[in-house]
Formats: structure tokens, C-alpha cells, sequence
């Protein structure tokens, strides 16, 4: 793995904290999220590791969901030099939309979409100058979900976000390919991180769920070799059914799947 300084938005837990483990010692982190405490014990954590020596890891307390804390990152970001980008950070929250409380939505939308829009734009510039300069490679992760490749009834503004962030990695691919950057739109499935309680999802049965460290390792080792992965051969079918079922049945299992998940 061959990065400088990567910035992972949303590592004070789950994926986000998994792939600041994933990465190897050599690689520096900047890391965010609104959990300042979460934050300081991985730093602790990850400065004092094997492979330690020089501190590696800088973190910022920021919330992604206010422009003041996007243009915080932004500004910690310029003054290091980044060539990993993981837009990571997100929420959801499982509910009709009449039924979730409209700042709610709104969170959604700010961290989920606006968020990586808004980042990605502000650094991809001087991390394309950086990897032409040094004839190095850079990369960049959205992590979109296996709920972006159909409207969810009872996730529906996350389910929409996600088909957002899906949508606008891999055009950022096609965009990009010939220029020296790897593009990667990453979909998980169940994944057992602070995401499902935080969302309001009871799931009966999480035993099936992929652990955070398998998503970061498949992750990291997909990057450069395709624009979109979809974590695992059941969730690779799972989105593929849009492509044999009519749109609206595809809408249908997942309304009815929600349903029993803690939406009404
Ligand atoms: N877990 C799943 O089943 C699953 C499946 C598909 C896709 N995903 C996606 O995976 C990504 C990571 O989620 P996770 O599963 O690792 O969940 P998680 O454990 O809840 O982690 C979410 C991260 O996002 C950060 N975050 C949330 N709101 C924020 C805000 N307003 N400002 C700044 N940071 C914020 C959180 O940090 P703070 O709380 O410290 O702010 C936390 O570090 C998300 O984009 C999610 O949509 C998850």
C-alpha cells in the first residue's frame, strides 16, 4: 500500500476506524469525527503501535453536517499531504420520511452527500498536482452501501444518499481514468459497526454481518482494481436483483425487510 497521508472522515468507530487500522504504519491519518475522546484513544492507539516511531496520526473534531466543520477538515487537509481520501462518515436512519424528524433528513443529506461533494472538490486538485509531481498513484473511497442500487421504502433519503454517493464515484472514475488516481465507490452490507442501533435498526439476526475489518481489508484491496465493490458474494447478489426483478418488487422486499427491522 503505497499512500502518504490519508484522510478518513468518520473513524471514531466502524468502518472508518477499521480502515485507519487496516492501513499500514507508514501511511499518516487524518482522522475525524465529532467523538473527540474516540478519537484521542486511537491516536493513542495507532502512534504507539508496531511500526510506531514518529507520531503518524492527527486528528480533528469536526461535524461534517455544518459547513464550519467541512471547511475545518478542509483547511487541516491543505496543510498535509493528503493522497487517500475516504469519504466515510454517514448516518441513517430507518423510518417512513413523514415519521424521521426533518433535521434528520437533513443530517442525512449534509453528511451522507454534501460532505463528500464538497471535499472531494476541495482536495482532489492538490492531490492529483501531488501524485502527477511525485509520479505516485492517489485514491479516493466513497463508501456508498448495497442499499444505493434501489429506492429503500423505510430508508429512503439514505437509500437515496448512498445511490448519490455510488453515482458520483464511479462517474468520478470515468471522469478521472488516464489521470494518475484509483476511484472507488465501496458497498457494504450489514456491517457490525455503531451504524444499525444508531439508525434505529433492531436487526434479529446480525450474526450474518460483515465485520468492519473485512470491509476495510476488501476495501483497500479493491481500490485500483475496480471502480465499485460490493463487499461479499451475498451482497453482490442482493444488488444485482434490480437488474432481474422489476424496480418497484426490488422496493417491495426492502420495505418489507425495514419493516422488521424497527421501521413501522
Ligand atoms: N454498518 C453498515 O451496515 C453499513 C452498511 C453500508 C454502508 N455503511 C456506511 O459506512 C459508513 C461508515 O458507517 P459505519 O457502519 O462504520 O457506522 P458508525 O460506526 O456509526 O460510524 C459512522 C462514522 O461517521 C461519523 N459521523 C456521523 N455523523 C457525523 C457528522 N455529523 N459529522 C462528522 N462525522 C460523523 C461518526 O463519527 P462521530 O459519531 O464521532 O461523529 C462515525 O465515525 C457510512 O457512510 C455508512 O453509511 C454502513
Amino acid at each position: 500500500m503505497r499512500y502518504r497521508f490519508a484522510l478518513i472522515t468518520g473513524a471514531t468507530s466502524g468502518i472508518g476506524e477499521a480502515l485507519a487500522k487496516a492501513l499500514p504504519a507508514k501511511t499518516g491519518l487524518l482522522l475525524t469525527g465529532r467523538d473527540g475522546e474516540r478519537l484521542a484513544a486511537l491516536k493513542a492507539e495507532l502512534d504507539g503501535g508496531p511500526g510506531g516511531g514518529d507520531p503518524r496520526v492527527e486528528t480533528l473534531v469536526a461535524d461534517l453536517a455544518e459547513d464550519a466543520g467541512r471547511d475545518a477538515v478542509i483547511t487541516a487537509a491543505e496543510t498535509l499531504p493528503i493522497d487517500l481520501l475516504v469519504n466515510n462518515a454517514g448516518l441513517g436512519q430507518v423510518g417512513q420520511v413523514l415519521e424521521i424528524p426533518a433535521a434528520r433528513e437533513r443530517e442525512m443529506a449534509e453528511v451522507n452527500v454534501v460532505a463528500p461533494v464538497v471535499l472531494t472538490r476541495a482536495l482532489l486538485p492538490g492531490m492529483l498536482a501531488r501524485a502527477r509531481a511525485e509520479r505516485r498513484r492517489a485514491g479516493l473511497i466513497v463508501v456508498a452501501s448495497i442499499m444505493a442500487f434501489q429506492p429503500a421504502p423505510m430508508m429512503a433519503t439514505y437509500a437515496a444518499t448512498k445511490a448519490f454517493d455510488l453515482h458520483y464515484a464511479e462517474a468520478l472514475a470515468a471522469e478521472l481514468a488516464g489521470q494518475p488516481i484509483d476511484v472507488l465507490a465501496l458497498c457494504p452490507g450489514g456491517t457490525r459497526t455503531r451504524f444499525g442501533a444508531r439508525a434505529g435498526i433492531q436487526a434479529r439476526r446480525s450474526s450474518g454481518w460483515d465485520s468492519p475489518e473485512r470491509v476495510a481489508r476488501e476495501a483497500l484491496a479493491a481500490l485500483g482494481q475496480r471502480s465499485v465493490h460490493v463487499v461479499g458474494g451475498r451482497n453482490r447478489l442482493v444488488t444485482s436483483l434490480p437488474r432481474f426483478l422489476p424496480r418497484r418488487t426490488v422496493a417491495a422486499l426492502y420495505r418489507r425487510a425495514l419493516a422488521g427491522m424497527g421501521g413501522a
